[in-house]
């Protein structure tokens, strides 16, 4: 009989990429995805390790299945399975806090999951998979089953910068590369099934450098000339990216390969030379301003999105005034913002200057504020575009289909059926703080 494979994921998109390839692993052993956890022959969190508020949400999800699974216990049973960087950073405490978790295994081992699979189901067998293998997880996977006309393509793992706050070095590891080969054989598989944008990831994605088919370094400005040229690949994306590796070649690719999106996720974290510093980030502000300068030079209808991180060890009013500054400098179309979260083993967390919480809540709040409002502006200075639209869902009412805009905006649009999983050109006539109202310009033709 099928069993039933339910997958949680938390975090990032590398951990929606990984959580599709696990399924993708497990489907051969008969296990098909169900969105019903109360019906799951095998449940899977992927979690996330990046701030504590990721780390909580795990385990109490694990108390809930932990109920779940003594409910079962003579029908069937349950497999519990915990992935991902908590997994990876606090594998022997999962085991020790949740004698209910079968599998814990680290984002590096998840092809081995169908041994590990067949280990815990032998009575009484736990299995805790969180080394570094040294042959590439990506040489033992199966070829990815496209869900849908967008898909993500990881050509990239892992992180070499140390960021003071930051915990994905530790477990996500060394960086590594895809070669270009894989790379251009996933995508083509990808296109085979009808998928028209793809989005590279990876961790430090822009700091790509592949081998080539003659053994020479590729970076991600080639990689991504050599992605526009697969035959049924329409749209381009990648992140997430760190301002020291924004290179020459890539800046360039903005400006010459029309596939690729006019839209970069671009963490900065702090305006403040100071913060940035003690960051370990490696650049200033005027750094990061006059990178963005150079980026609309080459392409003038790019749009920029980042990360922020209020509250840091020390971070003073004038530093924060700095972040502000450098918000409202720029003018981003959307952006993240957290409050510092002092992570186990970071240098940072062990600084003696913490800001203490309502402190961080007011700071949150502020950049919040200037950022819904320039998202807002954003939105409304689309009114009157028109923009190709990658038209991949229907909509809530009939005869309605829902896009993604260039710039990762949700677009509704009144059009046929057919034209679903296709792109089209849009004209928007209205915005609202999360989505644009658009309508048809032109028909193309429908694959
Ligand atoms: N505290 C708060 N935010 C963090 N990030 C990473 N580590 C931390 C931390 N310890 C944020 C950064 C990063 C994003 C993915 O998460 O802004 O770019
Ligand atoms: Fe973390 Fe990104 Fe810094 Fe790497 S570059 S340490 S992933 S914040």
């Amino acid at each position: 009989m099928a069993k039933k494979l339910f997958i949680r994921t938390y975090g990032c998109q590398m951990n929606v990429y990984d959580s599709a390839r696990m399924a993708d692993v497990l489907a051969p052993l008969g296990y098909g995805a169900t969105e019903r956890v109360e019906e799951a022959d095998m449940v899977i969190l992927n979690t996330c390790h990046i701030r504590e508020h990721a780390e909580d949400k795990v385990f109490s999800e694990l108390g809930r299945l932990r109920l779940l699974k003594e409910d079962r216990s003579g029908r069937g049973g349950l497999i519990i399975a915990v992935a991902g960087c908590v997994a990876q950073a606090e594998g022997e405490e999962i085991l020790t806090r949740a004698p209910y978790v079968d599998i814990v295994l680290g984002p590096q081992t998840y092809h081995r999951l169908p041994e590990m699979v067949a280990q815990a189901s032998r009575a009484g067998s736990r299995v805790l998979e969180t080394d570094f293998p040294a042959e590439p997880k990506f040489d033992h996977l199966p070829a990815p089953s496209a869900q849908g006309p967008a898909a993500f393509l990881s050509v990239q793992e892992g992180c070499d910068k140390f960021c003071s706050f930051c915990v994905v070095p530790y477990t996500r590891g060394a960086e590594y590369s895809r070669s270009v080969s894989a790379v251009l054989a996933e995508a083509k598989g990808l296109a085979d099934q009808g998928v028209r944008e793809i989005t590279l990831l990876g961790q430090n994605v822009n700091g790509y450098h592949g081998e080539g088919p003659g053994g020479e370094g590729w970076g991600l400005g080639r990689l991504i000339g050599a992605l526009a040229e697969v035959p049924g690949i329409e749209r381009i994306r990648y992140t997430t990216s760190h301002p020291r590796d924004m290179s020459d070649d890539l800046i360039a690719a903005h400006r010459d390969i029309p596939q690729l999106m006019p839209f970069l996720h671009l963490p900065v974290q702090s305006g403040s030379d100071r913060v940035l510093a003690r960051m370990n980030r490696q650049h200033t502000a005027d750094d990061y301003r006059r990178l963005i300068g150079r980026l609309r030079d080459a392409q003038p209808d790019i749009a920029l999105s980042s990360d922020f991180i209020v509250g840091f060890p020390g971070e003073s009013d004038a530093d924060f005034a700095a972040t502000l500054a450098l918000i409202s400098d720029i003018g981003f179309a959307q952006a993240y913002s957290f409050k510092y979260s002092p992570r186990p083993g970071t240098p940072a967390a062990a600084m003696d200057d913490q800001v203490d919480e309502t402190r961080k809540e007011e700071r949150l709040a502020a950049v919040q504020d200037l950022i819904g409002r320039q998202a807002v502006a954003f939105n409304q200075a689309c009114v009157g575009r028109s923009f190709d639209v990658l038209l991949d869902r229907p909509g809530r009412h009939p005869g309605q289909l829902i896009g993604r805009s260039p710039y990762m905006q949700s677009v509704f649009v009144t059009a046929p059926e057919t034209m679903l999983n296709t792109v089209q050109r849009l004209q928007v006539i209205g915005a609202h703080p999360n989505s644009l109202a658009a309508t048809l310009l032109e028909r193309r033709a429908c694959a």
